[in-house]
């Protein structure tokens, strides 16, 4: 339904249809707004926070993934304390990842943490400690790398692998420090529901899930 409703966006008035959210607005006019657990074909999960935009009014910022605009809604999407908060959240993901650097082979979505880590400025041990999330890179199938210490917990690869295939095959274990991408029983995924289509590797904005078969095929081209 389309209405005369409108938000404006850093000083932009906008017209948006009921039921957009404040991301989505702000994508169409180009005014885009760091995130790492969205993907447009994904129901909005509102976990990493990065999207949070300062809304007037309202007290405390709000994910922007998550929030419907209304009428008159006036917001910011990168004032200086957004932005702060913005670097502190990475910083916090940096320090946990014990690396933010990876081959961009290992899948379409893979630099999304490095090109904000760099953005920032926010490679720092600032919060160095616990560490989430332990990798299972012996996982013997041939096609997904399973480096689950690079993981940050955005639910991408859980979300794609049931709203987009339907087929449930990994889901999440755990919480906080313990939590862990896991398959049903803790198994291989070759016997889990998993079909290998690789949606969850090219969703992943870490490379904590990789392509195996491309990684193992530019080795072979330069010889390694
Ligand atoms: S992109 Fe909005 S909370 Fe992650």
């Amino acid at each position: 339904m389309t209405t005369n409703s409108t938000i404006t966006i850093n000083g932009q008035p906008v017209a948006f249809t009921v039921g957009e959210t404040i991301f989505e607005i702000a994508a169409r006019v180009g005014k885009t707004i760091p995130a790492l657990c969205y993907d447009p074909r994904l129901d909005a999960f509102g976990g990493c926070r990065l999207c949070v935009v300062r809304v007037e009014g309202m007290r405390a910022p709000v994910a922007s993934c998550t929030t419907k605009a209304t009428d008159g809604m006036v917001v910011e999407t990168a004032t200086a304390q957004i932005e702060s908060l913005r670097k502190t959240l990475l910083e916090m993901v940096a320090s946990e990842n014990r690396q933010i650097d990876v081959d961009p082979l290992r899948g379409y979505a893979s630099q999304e943490l490095t090109t904000l880590v760099d953005r920032y400025a926010a490679r720092t041990g600032r919060f160095a400690g616990a560490y989430s999330g332990h990798s299972k890179t012996d996982d013997p199938n041939p096609f997904i790398l399973r480096d689950y210490d690079l993981c940050i917990s955005c639910y991408r690869c859980v979300r794609v692998c049931a709203e987009q295939e339907g087929d449930y095959a990994i889901s999440v274990m755990n919480r906080g420090f313990h939590t862990q991408i896991t398959t049903e029983f803790d198994n291989p995924l070759k016997e889990s529901a998993c079909t290998f289509c690789g949606q969850c590797v090219q969703t992943c904005p870490t490379g904590a899930l990789g392509d195996k078969k491309a990684m193992r095929f530019a080795n072979e081209e330069i010889g390694d």
